[in-house]
């Protein structure tokens, strides 16, 4: 079938595709590499509109719906605050949706049924379907409940297998190819504290184990030390160039996995153009929609899962901070609340949540008695597991407070052991 040919009442240019929206719509657009740059570029170019609410989560394009001049004719809701759309959050233009990634399925399909959804799609194959390539995440949702779709299918973009969607679903069609960029994560380098805290998780990762990875220089930097593992499987949010790396050597092959035997699963890919062309039409790699990835039933039924994540402060109770940082959000949840509650169900499961055990050139500690007053908590202290940073790894699960303190002040940099003890009593969190 020739499909431009069918479908050519559908084709349209991206400036009148974004003409299609119209003042006070909810506008939901495709995150990381899946974002729909030029579409959102044309749609911002507009200047007769007022209050379209843009929404997205992982936000790495041009962010230009961010730029200070955009006033209110936009208003831009994130869960994920990543470089220029925190900037504009601290100014005040950008509003935070807290929201776990698994919700974010329910929400977009049922709940808050966006009116426009901006979506990239691969080229269809001769049925008609379109995959969503290296982005799945909520997309799959918006693709069952957006009002109106509004797809660029761009023939660079991978064909994966997972999800798929009809052309007849969507509403109008901008066919264009365009560059794939890169992952700004793929220029990042591992510090020396990485290294020493992907060698310590490696050491907790059996076997036969399924692994998730989280974002940030520290999962990616575990992968380098799996490579004498066996049968690893793979069932993630992220996938990164690190376990494409993995799976070609063979020590991922999902053999051991009890469902999604022989297949990696992503809800979203990203890196280099390597792993773009990896993942084009491989049968080894499903990327699906976050209400399959990131539920925490769907990842308990794989043994052995390590669910691998950042964070950026731990408190002597347990209690993790991973999105919010100098009285502000940093990024969001992600799926790692979905994760550690995953793992933590899975028989023989772990999760681990690392830190470097200190920040700002090692002038402060990462391991804190207690956060500074308002912070908000990411995992809660009866959610925990593991936590880990170069000075070891502990299981916090099943430890009493005394016991927790103590370890974590174990794994805390020894210039602030110290002070940590001291603050705990002074805190009554020891007491005797
Ligand atoms: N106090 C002050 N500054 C701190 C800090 C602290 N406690 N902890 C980190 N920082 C600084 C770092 O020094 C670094 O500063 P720099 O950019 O000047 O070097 C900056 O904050 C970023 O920290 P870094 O650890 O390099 O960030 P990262 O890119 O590895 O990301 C998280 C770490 C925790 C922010 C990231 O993993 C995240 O957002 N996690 C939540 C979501 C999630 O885990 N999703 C997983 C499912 S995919």
């Amino acid at each position: 079938m020739d499909w431009k040919e069918q479908y050519k009442e559908k084709i349209v240019s991206f400036e009148e595709a974004a003409n299609k929206v119209q003042s006070g719509d909810h506008v939901m657009f495709s995150q990381a590499h899946g974002e729909a740059r030029t579409l959102l570029k044309a749609l911002i170019a507009r200047t007769d509109l007022k209050d379209v609410v843009l929404m997205a989560h992982l936000h790495w394009g041009h962010s230009l719906y961010a730029r200070p001049d955009m006033d209110r004719n936009f208003i831009m809701y994130s869960n994920f605050l990543s470089g220029p759309v925190r900037e504009e959050y601290a100014k005040g233009k950008v509003e935070f949706l807290p929201l776990y990634f698994f919700d974010t399925a329910a929400y977009y399909e049922t709940i808050h049924r966006p009116d426009v959804a901006l979506l990239t799609l691969s080229e269809p194959d001769e049925e008609g379907y379109c995959s969503f390539g290296l982005s799945a995440e909520y997309s799959v949702a918006l693709a069952n409940g957006a009002k109106k779709i509004i797809a660029h299918i761009n023939p660079s973009y991978p064909f994966t297998y997972g999800e798929k969607i009809h052309l007849d679903r969507l509403d109008w069609i901008v066919y264009q190819d365009e560059e794939v960029f890169e992952a700004p994560t793929v220029a990042v380098q591992p510090k020396e504290e990485d290294v020493a805290i992907g060698k310590l998780i490696a050491g907790e990762v059996v076997d036969g184990a399924t692994l998730q990875m989280g974002i940030g220089a520290i999962p990616d930097a575990m992968l380098t030390y799996l490579k004498e593992k066996k049968h690893l499987g793979i069932h993630t949010e992220m996938l990164s160039d690190g376990a494409m790396e993995l799976m070609k050597l063979g020590v991922v092959d999902n053999s051991r996995k009890k469902i999604d035997v022989g297949k990696s699963v992503a809800n979203f890919i990203a890196g280099s153009k390597e792993l773009f062309a990896f993942s084009d039409r491989n049968p080894d790699l499903l990327v699906r929609g976050v209400g399959y990835t990131n539920d925490p039933y769907v990842i308990a039924q794989n043994d052995n899962v390590v669910s691998i994540n950042a964070c950026i402060q731990v408190d002597l109770w347990g209690q993790v901070v991973s999105d919010y940082m100098n009285d502000m959000p940093y990024s969001g949840v992600g799926g790692q609340v979905d994760f550690v509650r995953g793992a933590k169900l899975s028989k023989g499961g772990k999760s681990i949540i690392a830190t470097r055990a200190t920040a700002k050139k090692g002038q402060i500690s990462t391991i804190v008695s207690r956060f500074p007053h308002g912070t908000p908590v990411t995992v809660n202290r009866y959610d925990v597991h593991y936590i880990c940073t170069e000075y070891g790894i502990v299981n916090l699960h099943g430890l009493t407070v005394r016991e927790r303190i103590k370890a974590l002040i174990g794994i805390a940099a020894p210039q602030f052991r110290e002070q940590l003890e001291r603050e705990a009593y002074e805190y009554g969190m020891l007491r005797g």
